[in-house]
């Protein structure tokens, strides 16, 4: 970072500190009654609004922790299509909830939040209704729910002053303040908290979190903010410096990291070996696929497996493909083997293709799959 925006960070942290930002606070009623005038109809806003049932809401801040909300929506609407309630949820086996998330990514959030759906129940033992968390701390004891989170849905579901920071925040709060740094600059992070619990109207604190998000979706983007149609203008120093182009800065982005994957399809009669990868593993932990292994020094190792895997030399390469995963560029050989190959001490299911076809949740399995199909059976 140049020292000039070194220089900026302490000043910043000291009105927070000193709590020089007062003046704000007759910007959260605007923000709220913008929001409530101008939300979109998103399908969670309406089912809430409709049932007052936190699992509505659950599920679709889960799904929106790594994903777009465009690509949410039709995931979300089969979801509940498929699971109605938590007890659904809660009663569902593990493949068919993996298999309702298919594509979306980051496959351990929807363990989680199956594993928290049967806590859920399990606290309610048996009673009709449904024991849901009463409070932030509460509901952040479940798993898969971080702060961010347990943020968004107590002040949704309980009307708790909990404020949610994520990147359209952190723009909207450094427009607000002019700040000309990245605004996921971890020092900042703490920060943006304290303002954000300082601003949260405390009759409507999800729809003043919701608003801010919103107005970071839709007015306030990150280059060519809509200025003039933007409820809190009055409030915005970016605005009256005419510097949203340099407030915030760039996104501090992530070093990507290459790395090599050979991935292994197994072939017994006319079937496909798919294994469960394990917890300990790298990459795509507890989803169903084809056997994973990573470069360690000149050979590979299994990924997370248990025991030992002589790579065979009787394996037939197909091909490679890319695949991304967080901030890993995955560079992934792809080969096929017998089952006399296939690693010992494991527990191999034995499918046909469309149930290979059917099962498969991954994308980097999906892409291996497709290839083998490619160069197999294609004449
Ligand atoms: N992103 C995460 N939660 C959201 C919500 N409730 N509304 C809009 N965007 C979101």
């Amino acid at each position: 970072m140049t020292i000039e925006k070194e220089s900026q960070i302490k000043p910043f942290l000291k009105k927070i500190e000193d709590e020089d930002y007062k003046h704000l606070l007759d910007m959260s009623p605007r923000l709220v009654k913008w929001y409530q005038k101008n939300k979109r109809p998103l399908p969670w806003r309406v089912l809430w609004n409709q049932h007052s049932d936190p699992y509505h809401v659950w599920v679709s801040e889960v799904m929106l922790q790594q994903t777009i909300i465009n690509v949410v929506i039709p995931k979300y609407h089969d979801f509940l299509e498929e699971f109605p309630s938590v007890h659904h949820l809660a009663n569902a086996g593990e493949d068919d909830v993996k298999k309702a998330v298919r594509g979306l990514g980051y496959y351990r959030r929807f363990s989680m939040l199956h594993e928290g759906a049967k806590r859920v129940v399990g606290n309610s033992r048996g009673k009709k209704s449904i024991q849901w968390p009463t409070s932030f701390k509460a509901w952040k004891e479940l798993p898969g729910v971080g702060d961010y989170t347990a943020a968004a849905l107590s002040s949704i579901t309980l009307d708790e002053a909990e404020a949610v920071v994520d990147g359209n925040v952190e723009r909207v709060f450094c427009r607000l303040f002019d700040v000309r740094l990245p605004p996921n600059l971890p020092v900042l992070k703490k920060g943006f908290k304290k303002l954000g619990n300082f601003c949260i109207d405390r009759k409507y604190p999800g729809d003043f979190n919701q608003g801010i998000m919103e107005l970071g979706q839709l007015i306030c983007t990150p280059s060519d903010p809509s200025c003039d149609v933007c409820p809190v203008q009055k409030w915005c120093l970016a605005r009256k410096n005419d510097s949203t182009v340099s407030a915030p800065a760039q996104k501090i982005k992530k070093d990507f990291v290459n790395l090599d994957l050979n991935l292994v399809i197994f072939q017994k009669q006319g079937k496909f070996g798919l294994l469960k990868r394990p917890k300990s593993a790298k990459f795509l932990k507890e989803t169903n696929g084809f056997f994973t292994l990573l470069r360690q020094g000149k050979g590979f190792v299994p990924d997370g497996f248990q025991g030992t895997f002589k790579a065979h030399p009787k394996l037939k390469s197909l091909g490679a493909v890319s695949h991304s995963i967080t901030n890993h560029r995955l560079k992934v050989q792809v080969s096929c083997g017998d089952h006399k190959q296939a690693p010992k001490g494991q527990k191999i299911e034995w499918l046909v293709a469309s149930q290979v076809e059917s099962r498969l949740i991954a994308n980097l399995d999906r892409k291996a799959w497709k290839l083998f199909i490619k160069e197999t059976m294609t004449p």
